[in-house]
């Protein structure tokens, strides 16, 4: 039975790592591949390939494209194309840190580990400033709708694509602003979560309300606060049936359509950005026949 990876949808686990690998120009990528999804079903750890692998593979993933770099009105959104991404969840770190030293080795030698961000739950879901965030996720048949490749055939149906960004945090100038302003950043207030009428148009909200878009453009957004020892912020994640929402978003929010840009930028900035294509489940394993792996 084909279907999707179904941690996409699930909700956001109390622990998460992000794994992001490069492709070694010197090995085939096949095989590590065909070993990462022979043990991966999608529900524990979430799989992304990047157009690199594609193009090595001599696959064309329709709607898989580089993630765009953008600077626009004082504003850096940095491109950082990777070969694989992996979306580890779940609630015990011990386990975590066994399955990335797994996937890492079953990986080896064609892809090669290059960042590694511990997340996690804040609350129900909020940001590290306290704001809760997924309020205007799509639910059910909808979200179903908004997530998956349906109607491309065997091998894209029950795929997805995703955005995955790290943003930085200046939390002590976030806290040093009045309480109104912060509302207003995001448009919504802290204390109740309720969208303010006549936030101003710069407030996070109102860039990316997603019905004002032509056509609409919804994602499924299941981002989790990061933190080292000496940073924090937010692991941005959208997942889409295609990237024209996400991609249509980040450059209101740059100010590309009006010259208003998001408010977010006043507190955070993307450190990285790029798009991956999550393969299908088949039979309780990665189907990666769109890359002409496995039959
Ligand atoms: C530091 C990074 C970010 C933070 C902390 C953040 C936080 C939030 C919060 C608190 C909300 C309001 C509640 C909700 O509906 O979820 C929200 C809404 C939203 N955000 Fe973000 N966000 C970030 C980046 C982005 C980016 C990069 C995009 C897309 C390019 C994006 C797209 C959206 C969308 C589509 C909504 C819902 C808008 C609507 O239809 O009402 N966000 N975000």
């Amino acid at each position: 039975m084909t279907t999707y990876q179904k941690g996409i949808l699930d909700p956001l686990p109390p622990l998460a790592r992000y794994l992001i690998f490069s492709l070694n120009q010197n090995a085939d990528p096949a095989p590590a591949l065909q070993a990462l999804a022979s043990e991966t079903d999608g529900s524990e750890t979430v799989v992304g390939l990047g157009l690199s692998v594609a193009q090595k593979l001599n696959a064309r993933i329709e709607g898989l494209r580089p993630f765009p770099t953008i600077v626009n009105a004082g504003v850096d959104i940095p491109a950082t194309p990777a070969a694989v991404w992996c979306w580890l969840r779940g609630d015990d770190r011990g386990d975590i840190l066994q399955r990335s030293r797994r996937i890492q080795k079953l990986l080896a030698p064609a892809f090669t580990l290059v960042q590694v961000v511990d997340a996690f739950r804040y609350g129900p879901a909020l940001d590290l400033t306290g704001y809760e965030d997924g309020t205007e996720n799509p639910v059910d048949e909808e979200a179903l709708t908004v997530t998956f490749v349906q109607g491309q055939g065997e091998g894209m149906d029950g795929s997805s694509f995703v955005a995955a960004q790290q943003w930085i945090h200046d939390l002590d100038y976030f806290e040093s602003l009045p309480p109104e302003t912060q509302d207003n950043v995001f448009g919504r207030r802290r204390s109740d979560n309720e969208e303010i009428e006549d936030a101003p148009l710069s407030a996070h909200v109102k860039r990316t309300a997603q019905e004002d878009f032509e056509p609409e453009a919804f994602v499924l957004r299941r981002s989790m606060p990061w933190a080292d020892s000496w940073q924090e912020g937010f692991f941005f994640v959208a997942f889409g049936h295609s990237l024209y929402a996400y991609e249509a978003q980040l450059k209101r929010m740059a100010g590309l359509d009006d010259g208003i840009v998001d408010a977010l930028f006043t507190y955070s900035r993307p450190v990285t950005g790029a798009y991956f294509w999550c393969p299908p489940v088949k039979d309780g394993k990665l189907d990666l026949r769109a890359l002409g792996i496995g039959s």
